[in-house]
């Protein structure tokens, strides 16, 4: 496709970028923009993070990214502020990367975050610019945005709306801005289209010197918002079908693993995201597909959706799970107010809602603990990354900080975050800290046939007990 090339509003060679809201997204779009040769202005109304980013030190754990904020920072090409009159000055294109949380009073999407940023920057405007979406949004949201920035611009600055999601996964940001599987835009006008395409020649330069091709989506207003949900209620649901095979093989004597594995081979289901556990969790696909179903029900396609409500419900189901799973290993019975672990002593290997994150967003693994601390146990959690963020979202919990600590003098020991500490453990060295060998793997990351060997009691998520 050939793009006619375009003079940014601000007579740079290259458009410069601003991104809004320096979250987990916006903050590693911003760098690794910077990366590929950009410049770019973060911008954020949290002034301590601000104050973080512009000193080099990134507010959340990104494998990689460190580095790159201060390498870019050093080159001058990445700089940060809380000021929306410098980002108005600054760029050409701004890219809203601002939060859309689960609304306090339902299952919808709370806009809050979008509304402010967008009339925030568009009041400040004094030229040509295009904003584009990158946040989860209920579809309308675009056209909804557009209202906005009419209300608050000058219709002479001709300014224009854009919306292009993003598909990074936590854990592999870096990767993923730098090298997408895919570019999707919805786009109204010609002008709008070449210059998100000038916005990302960068990712399209680097492919091109790797030998490589990323696939460009150009679309409507709607399909570019529903895109990401839809991508998110496919992987919900991918996670939840074999969750689901694993609730089957639990009364049928199965092993979800080989099944998932023999059923991977097959290229129409692929191996990805078969994984059978506790389920997901973080800040994106639980929400996402409860907003999904949410705004499919007042556009009047509820029924289309409400298999994501089964969807939900098996996730929620593999949390119980291990409840019910650790109050058999204890032989205590579950009463009907739910179990009774006072006296028991758990240790709670994982917070983060996956390896390589600190995120503890709805994380599957902070859930239980506290499950399980209300069932009266004493709970110890430990993880590599998300202490900081596990004691501020659950400051009741006992927490460790090391593995070791964590599992010493421990009755029970429930592997739910499948971080490489915990999959490498020697069962032999664990063994001789605990009070008994009882272990949950709610990840099904252990070798169980070696943790039984020494000597542990273990209980997989969908698999049959392992036989020494
Ligand atoms: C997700 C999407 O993958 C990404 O494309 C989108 O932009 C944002 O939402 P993320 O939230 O970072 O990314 O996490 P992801 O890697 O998708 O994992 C989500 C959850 O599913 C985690 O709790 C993970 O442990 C769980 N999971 C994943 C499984 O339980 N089984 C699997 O097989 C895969």
């Amino acid at each position: 496709m050939a793009f006619p090339t375009v003079t940014p509003p601000s007579g740079a060679p290259r458009p410069r970028l601003a991104f809004l809201g320096t979250g987990y997204l916006g903050a590693t779009y911003a760098i690794c923009f910077a990366e590929l040769g950009y410049e770019v202005l973060g911008f954020d109304v949290d002034e301590a993070k601000i104050a973080k980013l512009s000193g080099g030190e990134v507010p959340f754990h990104e494998p990689g990214l460190d580095e790159l904020l201060r390498g870019n920072l050093a080159s001058g090409r990445l700089r940060f502020t809380t000021s929306y009159e410098q980002v108005a000055d600054f760029a050409d294109v701004h890219f809203i990367c601002v939060g859309t949380p689960q609304r306090a009073d339902g299952m919808g999407a709370d806009l809050t975050y979008v509304e402010t940023s967008v009339s925030n920057l568009a009041r400040h405007l004094r030229r040509r610019a295009l904003i584009v979406g990158k946040s989860t949004v209920p579809v309308g949201t675009a056209e909804w945005v557009e209202q906005l920035v009419a209300k608050h611009t000058d219709p002479a600055l001709e300014v224009e709306v854009a919306w292009s999601p993003e598909f990074l996964q936590e854990g592999f940001a870096v990767e993923d801005v730098l090298r997408p599987n895919r570019i999707v835009v919805g786009v109204k006008t010609d002008w709008a289209n070449s210059m998100l395409y000038a916005s990302h020649k960068g990712v399209f330069d680097l492919a091109a010197t790797e030998d490589r091709e990323v696939p460009l989506v150009v679309t409507d207003f709607a399909t570019a918002e529903l895109v990401k949900v839809a991508a998110n209620a496919f992987l919900a649901t991918k996670i939840s079908f074999i969750n689901a095979m694993a609730e089957v093989c639990e009364v049928a004597g199965g092993d979800v693993t080989q099944l998932s594995k023999a059923i991977g081979y097959d290229p129409r289901i692929g191996n990805r995201f078969l994984q059978a556990g506790v389920g997901f969790g973080g800040g994106c696909l639980p929400k996402d597909i409860r907003a999904f179903q949410a705004r499919a029900q007042e556009l009047g396609a509820g029924e289309a959706l409400r298999f994501l409500h089964e969807v939900d419900l098996v996730n929620q189901r593999r949390r119980t799970r291990v409840t019910q799973l650790a109050t058999e290993l204890l032989g205590r019975l579950p009463g009907p107010a739910g179990p009774d672990l006072a006296g028991t002593r758990i240790a709670v290997l994982g917070a983060a809602f996956k390896p390589n994150s600190d995120d503890v967003r709805d994380s599957p693994s902070l859930s239980i603990a506290n499950t399980l601390a209300k069932a009266g146990a004493d709970v110890h959690v430990y993880d590599p990354q998300g202490m900081a963020n596990a004691r501020l979202a659950r400051p009741k919990l006992n927490y460790e900080e090391s593995m070791t600590d964590a599992v010493t003098g421990a009755d029970l020991v429930c592997v739910l975050t499948e971080w490489a500490e915990f999959r490498n453990a020697d069962p032999v060295t664990l063994g001789e800290l605990v009070n008994a060998r009882r272990v949950i793997d709610g990840r099904n990351c252990l070798d169980a046939t070696l943790w039984a060997r020494a000597g542990w009691e273990y209980r997989g998520m969908g698999r049959p007990n392992p036989s020494v």
